[in-house]
């Protein structure tokens, strides 16, 4: 039932989050003590409940049902934003985890999504904005073959998928393999993108979280030694926090990060610094 004490706030700039999972929920809470917010999720149940909670909470959150692999979903979210009077902000966060180990899905979601969102949601920028695309430090470091390399300069065509699928010998299509591609190449998007945002006075960056307590991450844990490895390899002797990828987020939205646009933050606990080599 709807919350009959609520007020909206008109006032306020808009954030668009992609995403009520873990972390877009922390990042959604977060953002909603500045901002009026527009949450997505494909999960339209769990983007409605996380609203009503904030809602509760006394911010001002609506929740949208949205595909970001679909143009056709996309572009209803877009006219959302266009009907809400633009956005100051925009985090994506939504992804799928290494252990979704459907290749193709992957790429859809961690990749294409975000070059979808980010495309048809620039129009809708206002003076100042900023759009945060959540990577991963998986993305760091890592080098994609020859044949897949040119085809990351495409990820809003909907084939990209299949085609780097293709490229991609059937025995090396893991789950981990499509997520470190996907997540370069969101790396790589942030970077080609800035001009089209800095035509607009916006700025596009992405943010590596290393190992993040979160449910998702859990999961990950019980399937993969190999995480359970880079826990004892980070610096800082621990996983990250929710709120602490909320901190950055909310840093890298604010005016305080008003020149930084076209880079990457790595919130990992100084993790890559000791597993890429340095030159
Ligand atoms: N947890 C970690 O240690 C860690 C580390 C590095 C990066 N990350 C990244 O952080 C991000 C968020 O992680 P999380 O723990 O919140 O994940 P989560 O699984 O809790 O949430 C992901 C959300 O994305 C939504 N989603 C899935 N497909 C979608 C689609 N097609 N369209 C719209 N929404 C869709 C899901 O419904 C879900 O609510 C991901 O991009 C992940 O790759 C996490």
């Amino acid at each position: 039932m709807d919350n009959p004490y609520a007020s909206k706030r008109p006032d306020q700039r808009l954030a668009v989050v992609i995403g009520a999972g873990g972390m877009g929920a922390a990042v959604v809470r977060r953002l909603s003590h500045a901002y009026r917010v527009l949450v997505a999720d494909i999960d339209a149940e769990r983007a409605k409940t996380l609203a009503r909670e904030l809602t509760d909470e006394g911010g001002d959150v609506e929740p949208v049902a949205c595909d970001v692999t679909t143009t056709t979903s996309v572009d209803s979210l877009a006219r959302a934003v266009a009907d809400a009077g633009g956005f100051r902000v925009l985090a994506h966060v939504a992804g799928l985890s290494p252990a979704a180990e459907n290749f193709q899905q992957i790429l859809r979601v961690n990749l294409t999504g975000p070059a979808l969102v980010t495309r048809a949601l620039l129009p809708h920028a206002t003076a100042g904005a900023a759009a945060i695309l959540v990577s991963s430090l998986a993305g760091h470091g890592f080098t994609p073959a020859p044949a897949v390399a040119p085809l990351l300069t495409e990820p809003h065509d909907e084939r990209t998928a299949e085609r780097i699928e293709a490229e991609t010998p059937p025995e090396n299509r893991s789950g981990a393999l499509a997520y470190q591609i996907s997540k370069y190449g969101l790396l790589s998007l942030c970077r080609r993108e800035v001009g089209a945002w800095g035509e607009h006075g916006a700025r596009i960056v992405s943010l590596s979280p290393g190992l993040i307590a979160t449910p998702m991450g859990a999961i990950e844990f019980e399937h993969s030694p190999t995480k359970r490895d880079l826990l004892t390899r980070t610096p800082l002797g621990r996983q990250g926090t929710m709120l602490e990828i909320a901190d950055a987020v909310e840093f890298l939205a604010s005016d305080r990060a008003s020149f930084i646009s076209g880079t990457d933050l790595l919130v990992d606990g100084g993790l890559a610094g000791t597993l890429i080599p340095t030159p």
